[in-house]
């Protein structure tokens, strides 16, 4: 049983920390959370969420995997950089996450915090421009394809450097419903695998 418990506690201590931010319905954490759930190398460590009514909640808790709530002030201030600091994550994920980074955590964790874009970025990025919001802009625009962008974060909205792109078609019969569900396909089979990727390589 004691040696069980050191193998379990050894593996704790090596395994490489993700910490998920999520506003949402959660779907690409669940995504993360599914890919390394038996992995002895890499775990989800925590979720932190700015909104208390989101779908990220019951999923966390399905992975038993801590998921903390934090308003605007405690964000804005030490308590989101004393909580890193501690918690020492390789990697901060956003994952559907809807507030700017403040940029005292972007310096002291440099190329250590990712995000997920839901179109090909430069297009439809910027403040204002998440989830269906995109998916309607890339409607109206006639483009005949779009994509997901995963990228680092600095302090500016979807201006950090680009890690990975991939596209799929827009057909004239889609609407911002289905060109949504085309790109959380998309995110869901390549977020984990980037991630993945990031912390192995
Ligand atoms: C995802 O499509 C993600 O790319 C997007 O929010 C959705 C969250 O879905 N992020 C942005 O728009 C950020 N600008 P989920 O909660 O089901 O993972």
């Amino acid at each position: 049983m004691i040696r069980g418990l050191s193998v379990i506690l050894y593996f704790k201590i090596m395994s490489k920390k993700i910490v998920i931010l999520a506003s949402g319905d959660g779907s690409n954490a669940e995504a993360i959370m599914r890919h390394f759930d038996s992995s002895t190398k890499i775990e989800v460590s925590s979720i932190i969420s700015n909104n208390r009514q989101a779908g990220v909640f019951d999923r966390a808790k399905r992975f038993r995997v801590p998921c903390l709530w934090m308003d605007k002030n405690s964000f804005e201030s030490d308590v989101v950089l004393d909580f890193f600091l501690t918690e020492q994550p390789d990697l901060i994920v956003l994952a559907g996450f809807l507030w700017k980074i403040p940029a005292s955590l972007v310096q002291t964790f440099p190329n250590k915090i990712i995000n997920i874009h839901p179109a090909l970025l430069p297009k439809f990025g910027g403040k204002g421009m998440y989830g269906a919001h995109v998916h309607r802009a890339v409607k109206e625009s006639g483009d005949t394809n779009t994509g997901i962008t995963i990228h680092y974060v600095n302090e500016y909205y979807d201006e950090g450097g680009f890690i990975f792109q991939a596209q799929v078609e827009v057909v004239p019969a889609d609407t911002a419903d289905t060109i949504a569900q085309k790109v959380h396909q998309l995110e869901h089979k390549h977020f984990p695998v980037i991630i993945e990727q990031l912390l192995t390589q």
